[in-house]
Formats: structure tokens, sequence, C-alpha cells
């Protein structure tokens, strides 16, 4: 067996190679994913590969993007895709069956003849390009569920660069693993990589017992795993945030004037509009709170953002319908001629509104069914002012909750004791708040995007480049 030796000097670095389905033209917003590996290029230099707009024809190789957004810092070049294969591999394949079935989810897979054939195209594709390119010292960094298989197709053609994958969203269960028609093929995928680096410890042990169902997987002392002859590992590296980038933003912005009664208490919640952000229960936890004032109390206004997103998976329009019902239906119950409980904004809001309006508003409810972390948490935690913070009130099922047990910790599917828990946030003490923030923003700037970056690549440099292998 290959001895994966953990060498604590790294010897000369190649380049850095990032993937992400995503990649940013011109100006890069300013949060969630692809902000995040804009920070870590601008750091440590390197090529940025992702995805181009569909077209009738796809040629191998990468086309550089020249949009001056990078700052000289790094470079960007996209891989070419049809408008085919992007329904089979994007909407299909990685929105339709990897997305559900990791979200726990697996009722609404869509599992479609062709789909994974043309996951399977995009993901060799990505891989012979990165070949042609990449060198053995180089570092090799990819993102998330769209290519799971770039790896494997990369060691196939020979390339034996440090490889690693971070998985933004959560790991399924492993029960649910089963309804994956390419489940066997799940952990020679994974074990491909060097490190394969999930959001949270919980993640981990899910993936780990997934691969321990594999007969091929060995557990080692260490902790390693192995398979085919050479180790990999597992482990978490939960995400971070530009913290002090974001606090600055928070304190800078205006939020527009919202018209709330004086002393009227507003909850935000900022989601892409998506059914693992758990936003149908949300709207009941907040009815049933409504359901529960006596007629002179607080008139609450809850404020959600939530932009429309992959609105052409099937499942996505169910959601908006559903949430639409509800606010509706809520709405209809509890508003007055001068209030409206529940204002629902679909439409995009800048980020630096949003910061805006996370600090001007006393709660926020951070509440999925399923989340990989959920920076939402961590930047309503940035923008607050820590002499009068607001209450973050945060699902269990967020991968945020592993870090974050001093926010306001709720089950989303339990409607009454999440309405409890909004009670609890509007009405707690100054100097409870205060304690409570000081603590959530110590991990929240501690552990940032910077340091998130660091503690992944130092660990992908430690791994000792590989010989030759094919799988
Ligand atoms: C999640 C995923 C990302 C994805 C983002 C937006 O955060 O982990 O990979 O880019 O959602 O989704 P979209 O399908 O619009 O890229």
């Amino acid at each position: 067996m290959l001895d994966v030796t953990m060498r604590p000097e790294p010897e000369e670095d190649g380049r850095l190679i990032v993937v992400s389905n995503r990649i940013p033209r011109g100006n890069v917003p300013a949060g969630g994913l692809v902000f995040a590996l804009h920070e870590a290029l601008t750091g440590a230099g390197g090529l940025w590969i992702g995805a181009a707009e569909p077209t009738e024809q796809a040629l191998d190789g990468l086309t550089p993007i020249d949009d001056g957004a990078a700052g000289g810092a790094y470079e960007k070049a996209t891989f070419a895709l049809t408008d085919r294969e992007h329904r089979g591999y994007y909407l299909g394949y990685a929105n339709s069956v990897l997305w559900p079935l990791f979200h726990h989810r697996p009722d609404l897979l869509e599992i479609t003849e062709g789909d994974f054939e043309a996951y399977a195209a995009v993901n060799r594709r990505v891989a012979r390009a990165i070949a042609a390119i990449a060198k053995p010292e180089d570092l090799i960094w990819i993102h998330d569920y769209h290519f799971l298989m770039v790896a494997q197709e990369l060691r196939n053609l020979g390339v034996t660069a440090r490889i690693g994958l971070f998985l933004h969203i959560p790991f399924p269960n492993p029960n649910d693993v089963m309804a994956l028609p390419q489940v066997a093929a799940l952990s020679p995928w994974l074990a491909a990589h060097d490190i394969v680096g999930l959001q949270t410890r919980r993640d981990v042990a899910a993936a780990t017992e997934t691969l321990r169902h594999d007969p091929k997987v060995q557990i080692l002392p260490n902790g390693s795993l192995a398979r085919g002859g050479r180790q990999f590992r597992v482990l978490s590296f939960p995400i971070g945030i530009d913290a002090e980038g974001f606090a600055a933003t928070a304190r800078a912005s205006t939020p527009p004037e919202l018209q709330l009664a004086d002393g009227a208490p507003l909850l935000i919640g900022v989601d892409r509009l998506d059914y693992s952000k758990g936003l149908v229960h949300r709207f009941k936890s907040f009815g049933e709170y409504l359901s529960r004032r006596a007629p002179g109390d607080a008139r609450a206004t809850f404020l959600q953002i939530a932009p429309i997103s992959r609105e052409d998976v099937s499942a996505y329009q169910d959601i908006r319908e559903e949430l639409e019902q509800a606010a509706g239906s809520i709405n209809g119950a509890h508003a007055d001629l001068d209030w409206t409980p529940i204002r629902y904004v679909r439409r995009h809001i800048d980020r630096d509104v949003i910061a805006g309006l996370y600090r001007r508003a006393q709660v926020a409810l951070v509440t999925p069914l399923a989340d990989g972390m959920n920076l939402v948490a961590k930047e309503y935690v940035a923008a607050q002012d820590p002499d009068d913070p607001g209450v973050l009130v945060l699902s269990h099922f967020a991968g945020a909750a592993e870090q974050m047990d001093a926010a306001l910790l709720v089950n989303p599917f339990d409607h009454g004791s999440f309405a409890d828990a909004i009670e609890t946030a509007l009405t707690m003490p100054r100097a409870d708040r205060v304690a409570r923030h000081a603590e959530l923003m110590q991990g929240v700037f501690e552990e940032d995007i910077a340091w998130w970056t660091r503690v992944f690549l130092s660990r992908l440099r430690m791994v000792t480049p590989l010989p030759q292998t094919t799988y």
C-alpha cells in the first residue's frame, strides 16, 4: 500500500487550480461560494475554472475570461458545454438528483435517462482540460457536487497532482445514498481525491459511514481511509465569511426606510428560494407566533428576501407556489390596514443593502431543514452593533449550528417551539443579547474565510504527491 505520509515542510508548490461550476464575470458578488473562492485565489494566486454559458457546440479546452475583476491576482477560464449538456448535467443530475439527495430529500429525486451521461461527459471534459495543464506539483481544488467524478477522471488520465474536494452542501444519510443509481461509484469517486473536505463533523461521520459500506475501503488507525492501494482523508473545514469586510459594509450601509410603526420589531430572513431552506416552515412558525399575540402586543414584521433560483427545475416551481400561498394565508389572517406581518421580496437586493437590513433587524431567522453551512447566520452576526445586537435564531440542521451554539437553536419542523424561540428572541434582555453575540462574533471573526482557505490548502499541501496510479 502507498503511504500518504504527511510531510511537515511542503516542498515547492505549483499553481493552485480551482474548479467550480459558477464563476463570476465582472464584479464578484460579495457573498457565498464564489466570493469565498475569489478571496482564496486573491491570496494564493492561480487559475479558476468554471462553466461557460451553454452553446450549441462544446469544444475541449479552456477559454480565458479577461474581465479584469481579479485585479491580476489570479486567472479565470471557462470550459464549454452544450445546451443539452447544461440540461442533463446542471438542471438534471446536479440539481434534480445530487442536490435533493444530499439535502436529505430523496423524495424529490428526478432520475431522467441521459442526465447522468451528460454529467459524466462534462466531468470528463473538465478533467481533460485540467490534465492538459496540470503539473505534478500543482494543487487542484474541486468545489461542490457538480464535479464528483473529476478526480477519478484525472487519475485515469495519469494526473498525480494533489487533489482536494470541498463539498459545500451536506453529505447524504447513508440510507438515502441507496437512492442514487450510481451509488456503487460514489466511493471510488471520493477515493480519487487526497482530501475530501466537508463542512461539519456530522457530514464527516455520514461520509465515513457510507464509505465503510464499500468492502474495498479500509479505515486505518491514523484516521485515513484507503481504497485501491492509496490513502485519502475525509475531514471537516467549516467555511467562514470575510467578517471584517462584512461588518464594515453593514456599518456603512443606510438601509431604506421600511415604514414600520414606532418600536415595531423587525425580523429578517435571506435565502435563495430553495426547498432546503425551510421557508414554508418558517412562515408557519411566524404565523403561530402571531396567532398567540394579544391585541395590544407589538406588531412584528418579518421581512423575507428570497430571490428565485433554478427556476427550470420543477421542485423549485413547487416551493415558490407553496410559499406564496403560505404568505398569503398568514397575512390574510393577521394583517391590518396599516400592517403586513410578512413582507416577501423575491427580487435581487444588493449585498450592502442587505448588510444594513441585518444590522437594523432585531432577529434573524436562519432555519433551513438541511444546509451545508449557511453563511447568512455568520453575516448576520458580523453585521450587528456589539453594544446592542440582534438575536440569531438558527436551525439545528444548518451546518453553522455546530460552531454557533450561542444562537437560539430551533427545530424548524416544530412550529410551536419555533414560535417560542421567536418570542424569546424578541424579548431577550440586552445583557443576554450582548453575551450571546460576543461569543458568536468571536467564532465568526476567528474562523473567517481566510482561515478556512489557509487550513484547507495547508492540509492539501501536506499530502505527498502520488506516483502514477490507474483506477
Ligand atoms: C449553493 C451551492 C453552490 C451554488 C449556489 C448557487 O451554495 O453549494 O455550488 O453555486 O448554491 O446555486 P446555483 O445553482 O445558482 O449556482
